[in-house]
């Protein structure tokens, strides 16, 4: 096998964001982009030379020729094994329990999770290291400077490996696994949840569901698990046909992109009971009944509340954590359990420490994610099996289940405003503004609302020390409400704006309210504050969640 050194030049814009190196598939497609990002993922993860490699994508377009790339690359950089998904699919999940279960040194993910794909869409990179998590900020920060600096490049001189089946070859005295995408996944879940009792909800008749897999990755998984494993009624999965451009579609489960499922979740007649989405890459999810959205913060309060009615976690939850902007809803939970609950930046990468340690169990972020320590990434098959588990044991509806816990803890009401494609500079200026006059806010009153604290939130990493500054700029009211502003680090496209609206009611009477009529009053207390209206010249949001 020959191998080639090829010479390049640094591209300045390879600095990972939240989840991985995320650019227009345009973008990925000049010349040497891809190779020297890949070439600076194996410099820095030297110790592959002795271990495996997992690698598998959301089969995206771009998905079978990154693919084709790292293999070679691997190859010519003495990587010693690679187990790949079957034509290349691996969802996020997947790929996290791989690495743990097969003690790789660490697993490449190609993805641009919930951003859209095609010729025209996204596309993205991400490695995860031996604890089947994201890389943390050491990682990603070195494989940066490297790439600044990057000259050359090697990849091996060879034919495409074939993908389409499980198989065993070699590239050069590397060994590549292709293995079935799903088996092993599918396996861990029976462990976690009570498959006989949810089985029974479906063969009975009790329940039908509709899971939405947006033309995604979580199709295969979807229809092994709920159709084949658990006998889901027929039409249990819809969309379940992975597309290089998700025909079309934004693979982001959220009311405002799984239409489809909303509206069938909604047709009075005929209508499932139970519906779920799940993104791109097969990490996010969203549950809905009939008529019913169920807010992700909220979600994480539910599991943490019930996980120990579960077999997976019968052992009870040690601890939970959420990220800075997500509802403080868990926290209640928490509190009433005696249990910690941490606050973390935006991103799953921060949850790997506090798995680890051993402090959490549970953990999740509003942005439609949540996840367990049997893996250390967020799962949504996961999150669609914990609720069908826990509707078998409760036999309630997802609706029921919900109005349970606000009697039981109050209701956060929450929202999520999206401002997108904004001119960079003007956003980043708007947030340097909102930094510096954020202190003198303190005491300020607004109708019914006194600011009590204000700061830009920053995180000491209670296991190994260290700092995370700069993650949002937080705005606590004194009736415990909340408004949180900050950047996206996911978009492709100027910069994306995100303000977190909260507001805390206990009084069971009010837990009717249509959340953004529940939330007015602070979402003109935000724009008060920050005039994005004025700024940008934007009516409204572009995305509501
Ligand atoms: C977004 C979400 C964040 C999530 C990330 C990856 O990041 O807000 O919670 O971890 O996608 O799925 P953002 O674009 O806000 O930086
Ligand atoms: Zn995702």
């Amino acid at each position: 096998m020959k191998i080639n050194t090829i010479k390049t030049k640094a591209f300045p814009d390879q600095k990972p964001g939240t989840s991985g190196l995320r650019k227009k598939v345009t973008h990925f497609q000049q010349q040497h982009y891809l190779e020297n990002f890949v070439q600076a993922i194996f410099n820095v993860a030297s110790n592959l030379k002795d271990g495996l490699l997992i690698l598998g994508g959301d089969g995206r377009y771009y998905n079978s020729h990154a693919i084709q790339v790292i293999l070679k690359m691997a190859a010519a950089n003495g990587v010693k094994h690679i187990m790949v998904g079957e034509n290349g699919l691996l969802s996020t999940p997947a790929v996290s329990h791989l690495i743990r279960k097969y003690q790789a040194i660490g697993g490449i993910i190609l993805s641009a999770s919930h951003n859209p794909g095609g010729p025209d869409g996204d596309f993205g990179i991400k490695f995860n290291i031996a604890n089947g998590g994201p890389a943390p900020t050491s990682f990603t920060d070195a494989v940066y400077d490297i790439s600044q600096n990057i000259t050359e490049y090697k990849i091996a001189e060879t034919k495409d490996i074939n993908l389409e089946q499980q198989d065993t070859c070699y590239m050069g005295a590397m060994k590549i696994t292709v293995i079935n995408s799903v088996t092993d996944y599918a396996g861990l879940m029976e462990e976690l949840f009570d498959f006989p009792k949810i089985k029974s909800l479906f063969t009975s008749g009790r329940l039908s569901m509709c899971f939405d897999a947006m033309h995604a990755v979580t199709g295969p998984y979807a229809k092994e698990i709920f159709s084949k494993r658990l006998c889901a009624n027929v039409g249990a999965v819809i969309n379940g046909i992975p597309l290089e451009d998700f025909a079309g579609g934004h693979p982001d489960p959220n009311l405002a992109h799984a239409t489809e499922l909303v509206s069938r979740l909604n047709a009075s007649a005929s209508a499932p009971d139970f519906g779920a989405a799940s993104d791109g890459d097969g990490d996010r999810n969203m549950i809905i009944g009939q008529n019913f959205f169920v807010n992700p913060s909220d979600s994480l309060a539910v599991m943490a509340a019930n996980a120990h009615l579960l077999p997976g976690y019968k052992q009870g939850v040690r601890g939970v954590a959420r990220s800075l902007p997500t509802s403080r809803a868990v926290d209640k939970v928490a509190e009433s359990m005696g249990i910690d609950c941490y606050e973390t930046p935006t991103g799953w990468k921060y949850f790997g420490n506090l798995l680890d340690d051993n402090r959490i169990t549970l953990c999740g972020e509003e942005s439609f994610g949540s996840g367990s320590d049997h893996i250390r990434e967020k799962d949504g098959i996961w999150a669609v099996l914990f609720w069908l588990n826990l509707i078998a044991i409760k036999q309630q509806s997802v609706e029921n289940i919900m109005r349970s816990h606000w009697l039981r803890y109050g209701r956060h009401y929450y929202t999520r405003h999206d401002y997108e494609a904004l001119d960079s500079a003007q956003a980043d200026k708007l947030i340097k503004e909102l930094r510096a006059q954020i202190t003198s806010l303190i005491g300020n009153n607004y109708t019914g609302y006194k600011i009590v604290l204000c700061d830009d939130f920053s995180y000491i990493d209670p296991v190994d020390g260290s700092v995370a500054e700069n993650q949002g700029l937080r705005i606590l009211f004194d009736n415990d409400s909340r408004i949180v502003f900050r950047l996206s680090g996911t978009g492709t496209e100027g910069a994306t704006l995100r303000v977190y609206i909260e507001r805390y009611i206990s009084d069971p009477a009010q837990h009717d309210l249509e959340t953004q009529t529940a939330l007015s009053g602070l979402i003109k207390i935000a724009n008060s504050i920050s005039n994005i209206k004025q700024r940008f010249n934007r009516d409204a949001p572009d995305v509501i969640t």
